[in-house]
């Protein structure tokens, strides 16, 4: 097979990969979630700019995947390990040192802190992140529950590795799976938006 051959054979595959993914139901962020399916949220998901997502059904170690502006967003509940693994980095090492967090300053740095939600309560035990279910690099849905290297998320569209607090570790995506405005408006509901 000539070099060409088998590129235009990848890139086949590639869109059968993308095509069979779109057939699919995103399921606790574990489908892939075709850039074109982004790109034009109808006009009553727009409607939508903030969304409550009740919680109380988490328990440590879980997650659920909610929509909001048209696109998926993770909420977990970590355990104390995936907090601690996620605390014991030095972010200055990382390839992205920004929080990404829209509710914090733009260049606050990288922190589990910073990136993890506060309860109800207003004290953030790290327990609670909540982030775009959207790779930084080409926008498919990562794996979760412990996937890839890193115990956190994984993207399988090109190999990217997120960690515990959904920070890009290894592989292409430039940046940390992005904080969406979000807060507890009560003991078990995070508000989107
Ligand atoms: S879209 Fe995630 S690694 Fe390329």
């Amino acid at each position: 097979m000539s070099h060409a051959d088998d590129h235009s054979s990848a890139t086949r595959r590639d869109f059968l990969y993308y095509a069979t993914a779109g057939a699919g139901v995103v399921v606790a962020g574990a489908a892939v979630w075709p850039l074109v399916n982004q790109m034009n949220p109808s006009a009553d998901v727009l409607a939508l700019a903030s969304v409550p997502v009740d919680v109380s059904g988490l328990e440590p170690g879980t997650q659920i995947t909610a929509m909001w502006l048209g696109k998926p967003v993770f909420l977990r509940r970590r355990t104390e390990e995936e907090i601690a693994a996620a605390q014991d980095v030095d972010v200055s090492s990382l390839p992205d040192p920004l929080a990404n967090n829209e509710n914090l300053d733009a260049n606050i740095a990288a922190d589990d802190g910073n990136r993890s939600l506060a309860n109800f309560e207003g004290e953030n035990s790290g327990e609670w992140l909540v982030m775009m279910g959207v790779c930084t690099h080409l926008g498919c849905v990562p794996l979760g529950d412990g996937a890839g290297d890193f115990g956190g998320w994984f993207c399988p569209c090109h190999g990217s590795h997120y960690d515990t607090s959904g920070r890009i570790r290894r592989g292409p995506a430039p940046r940390n799976l992005p904080v969406p405005p979000a807060q507890f408006t009560d003991p078990t509901t995070i508000l989107l938006g």
